[in-house]
């Protein structure tokens, strides 16, 4: 046997060593276990965010063209000029008009594998061992793991329970010497929160004095409602002189597969965030960059998101509204959080988590529970459904869920 094993040689026994978990906490994410149920059951998968309809099919023409024009090899390191400059025109025609920063597209934009990757890579480049970071729980799940993998430590402070706001004394009381970094994300995943210009102003105060550098994760920037203005920290000096602005075009163009994103920060933050990026992952895919970058000319299909998530917001609220789940306010990103806790049958108590579960199972409609975007599981009997579906899915978990 062990001739076998050793390639011939009877002194040998091949072992794996055993690995101490550089991230003892993690083990496989909600957003995987509840997709992998609703696939088992049939369920209507109201659960990960991402939309079951299909992006512009010019946008598809633009990246094909790329690829036909032989646009196949690396790009540079930092993204190609092209998409860069069409970064820096956007956000000068949209934040310009309201006091935003204007980005250099040579030394303060790089494109990114997806949001992710830009905030692991802007963890890495700026927080040092035994560094703390502000975390505001709720939390997107990657934030906390990135810190950790840096050798930092997560300040963990909640926004207000129930309605999700940004306790500002809390915050204020979080700094400390060790204080690097504050990660901030509006409108947010999970509560669908949108920050105002209040918050941000107040946030700018807060952070005025200090040294302390801001990851604004703005992914949802374009799916704001009811009026509401998308409040970047771009349009804010006190804020822009010291943030990493992350976004995604995942989220604005229904491309979630395509893992592009970018980073705009002024150029000491963007040297240091492409030192880590350059053996991260040195560059990101060429042809959708090509594509992107004659796509994002034309304004209409971001102008025109709000409206388009408004209206399945409402669609999918009018239906809720039928049910005994309390709606809390969608003010932004394609989430609508609800309160499980009137709901007529016994499963109400099982706790979010189980009743996600049960309800995947035995309702056929996957949602998550908001306990998942806490360090301590805190329980709080509410769930979050994504609306990012086209309508007769909407209808069909309705229809399923008005038995609740
Ligand atoms: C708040 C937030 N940040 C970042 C991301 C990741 O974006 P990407 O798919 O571009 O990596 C997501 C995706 O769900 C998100 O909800």
């Amino acid at each position: 046997m062990s001739y076998e094993l050793s390639n011939g040689d009877p002194n040998v026994t091949p072992r794996t060593p055993a690995l101490a978990t550089k991230l003892p906490s993690v083990g496989t994410t909600i957003f995987t276990v509840m997709s992998t149920l609703a696939a088992e059951k049939g369920a209507v998968n109201l659960g990960q965010g991402f939309p079951d309809f299909d992006c512009d099919p010019a946008l598809v023409a633009a990246v094909s063209d790329a690829m036909a024009r032989g646009l196949n090899q690396y790009p540079p390191m930092i993204g190609v000029p092209v998409l860069r400059e069409s970064i820096a025109a956007k956000l000068q025609a949209w934040h310009g008009p309201h006091g935003g920063r204007a980005y250099d597209a040579a030394g303060e934009i790089t494109i990114t594998a997806g949001a992710t990757q830009a905030i692991l890579t802007a963890i890495l480049a700026v927080v040092h061992a035994g560094d703390e970071v502000i975390v505001l729980e709720p939390c997107y799940d990657s934030y906390v793991p990135n810190i950790e993998l840096a050798g930092g430590t997560p300040v963990r402070v909640p926004l207000v329970p129930g309605t999700f706001r940004p306790d500002f004394d809390r915050i204020a009381a979080a700094i400390g010497p060790k204080t690097r970094a504050i990660l901030i994300n509006s409108p947010h995943n999970p509560s669908a929160t949108v920050w105002t210009r209040e918050d941000m102003l107040r946030l700018q105060e807060i952070l005025d004095p200090t040294d302390i550098l801001l990851i604004s994760d703005e992914v949802y920037e374009h799916m704001v409602f009811d009026g509401r203005n998308h409040e970047s920290a771009a349009r804010y000096p006190g804020l822009a002189a010291r943030a990493f602005i992350v976004s995604s075009f995942g989220k604005t163009y229904h491309v979630t597969g395509w893992k592009i994103g970018y980073v705009a920060a002024p150029a000491p933050l963007s040297v240091e965030f492409r030192k880590v990026h350059q053996f991260n992952v040195f560059t990101v895919n060429t042809p959708m960059q090509y594509g992107l970058a004659g796509y994002m000319r034309d304004p209409a299909p971001y102008l025109d998101l709000p409206a388009f998530y408004q209206r399945k917001r409402d669609l999918f609220r009018a239906g809720l509204a039928q049910t005994r789940f309390r709606l809390l306010p969608s003010e932004g990103s394609y989430f609508q959080c609800v309160d499980i806790s009137q709901l007529a049958v016994p499963e109400r108590s099982l706790g979010e988590a189980e009743f996600c579960k049960w309800l995947t199972t035995e309702i056929g409609v996957a949602a998550i529970p908001l306990s998942a975007f806490y360090g301590n599981g805190f329980d709080q009997n509410v769930v979050r459904f994504c609306f990012a579906k086209k309508d007769e899915t909407l209808a069909l978990a309705l229809g399923r869920l008005a038995r609740l």
